[in-house]
C-alpha cells in the first residue's frame, strides 16, 4: 500500500510466558472481567483476542495457551504480534516456557516488555527475576539495559497503568500503520465447528476492512461472511485493521495461521478447492509413510 493510504492502527500484543504465571489473570485484570474463573481447570483452552481502550487508545491483546499456537502461526508465515508481554511469576522465576517465549519473540523480531507478576506474594523476588533474565539478554532499563520491566500483580491490580502506558509508548515508537480502505486481509487465530452455527473462525484483521457479505478465502476454505461478532459476542458489520472478529459463513473449518483474503466467488471456490486437494493429498502422503 502507498504510504499516503496508511493510517495508525492499534498495537497487537501477545501475552506469553510459562504455564500458570498469570497470563490470563493479567488480561482479566486489564479487562476488569473474569475469564479464568470460567475456564475448565483454569487452563486456557484457546487463544482469546480482546480489545481494550486505555487513555482513549485501543490495544488488541492475544492470550496464548502456551507457545503452540504461536508456533503454528509462524510456521504458516503469519506474523500477528507487534509487542510481546512476557509474564514471569515473581515467585517462580524463569521457567522453560519463559525461555521458549523469549526465543519465539526474538526470532520473530518482536519487542518484549516483561511483566513481573504476583509481586503481592510474600515469596516474590522481582530482583531475582531481573537477574535471571539477564542471562537471556533481557536487561532492565533500571540496570542500564533497554528492556522495559514492570512489576505487577494481577490479583491486587498493581502496576497495570504502568504496563499499559509502556505498551502505548512502544506502539507509538513502532509507528504501526495499515490501509483500512482496501479489501481485508487477516489471519486465523482459532477456528472450530459449532453445532448450531457451522464453521466459526476467529480472525485478526491486519489490512483493509472486512464487511458482512464479503466473499472470502481462508486457507483451503471459502464462503461469504454471513455474520461477524466482536470479542464480547456483539454483532458487527465491519472490522478494521487490528480488530479481532468471529466470522460465520465458511464452508469448512480453517486452521490457526491460515490467511484470509477477500476475492470474487469464482476465484475463492477454485483456489480453495485446489488448496483442499493439496492438503488432503499431503495428509494421505503422511499416512502412507506411517
Ligand atoms: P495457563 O493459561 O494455564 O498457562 O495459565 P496462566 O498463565 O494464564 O495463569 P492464570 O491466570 O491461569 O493464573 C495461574 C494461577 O496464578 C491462578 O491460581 C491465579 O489465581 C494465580 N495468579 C495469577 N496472578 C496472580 C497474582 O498477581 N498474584 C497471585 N498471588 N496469584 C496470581
Ligand atoms: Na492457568
Ligand atoms: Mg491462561
Amino acid at each position: 500500500d502507498a504510504p499516503e493510504t496508511l493510517k495508525v492502527r492499534p498495537p497487537v500484543v501477545t501475552i506469553m510466558g510459562h504455564v500458570d504465571h498469570g497470563k490470563t489473570s493479567l488480561l482479566d485484570a486489564i479487562r476488569q472481567t473474569n475469564v479464568t474463573s470460567h475456564e475448565a481447570g483454569g487452563i486456557t483452552q484457546h487463544i482469546g483476542a480482546y480489545q481494550v481502550r486505555y487513555n482513549g487508545k485501543k490495544i488488541t491483546f492475544m492470550d496464548t495457551p502456551g507457545h503452540e499456537a504461536f508456533t503454528a502461526m509462524r510456521a504458516r508465515g503469519a506474523q500477528v504480534t507487534d509487542i510481546a508481554v512476557l509474564v514471569v511469576a515473581a515467585d517462580d522465576g524463569v521457567m522453560p516456557q519463559t525461555v521458549e517465549s523469549i526465543n519465539h519473540a526474538k526470532s520473530a523480531g518482536v519487542p518484549i516488555i516483561v511483566a513481573i507478576n504476583k509481586i503481592d506474594k510474600e515469596s516474590a523476588n522481582p530482583e531475582h527475576v531481573m537477574q535471571q533474565l539477564t542471562e537471556y539478554g533481557l536487561i532492565s532499563e533500571e540496570w542500564g539495559g533497554d528492556t522495559i520491566m514492570v512489576p505487577v500483580s494481577a490479583h491486587k491490580k498493581i502496576g497495570l497503568d504502568d504496563l499499559l502506558e509502556n505498551i502505548l509508548v512502544l506502539a507509538e515508537v513502532s509507528e504501526l500503520k495499515a490501509n483500512p480502505n482496501r479489501p481485508a486481509q487477516g489471519v486465523v487465530i482459532e477456528a472450530k465447528l459449532d453445532k448450531g452455527r457451522g464453521p466459526v473462525a476467529s480472525v485478526l484483521i491486519q489490512k483493509g476492512t472486512l464487511h458482512v457479505g464479503d466473499t472470502i478465502i481462508v486457507g483451503p476454505c471459502f464462503g461469504k461472511v454471513r455474520a461477524m461478532n466482536n470479542e464480547r459476542g456483539e454483532r458487527v458489520k465491519k472490522a478494521e485493521p487490528s480488530i479481532p472478529v468471529e466470522i460465520l459463513g465458511l464452508n469448512d473449518v480453517p486452521e490457526a495461521g491460515d490467511i484470509l483474503d477477500v476475492t470474487d466467488e469464482k476465484t475463492a471456490r477454485s483456489v480453495a478447492e485446489k488448496r483442499m486437494e493439496k492438503k488432503r493429498s499431503s495428509a494421505l502422503h503422511v499416512n502412507a509413510k506411517v
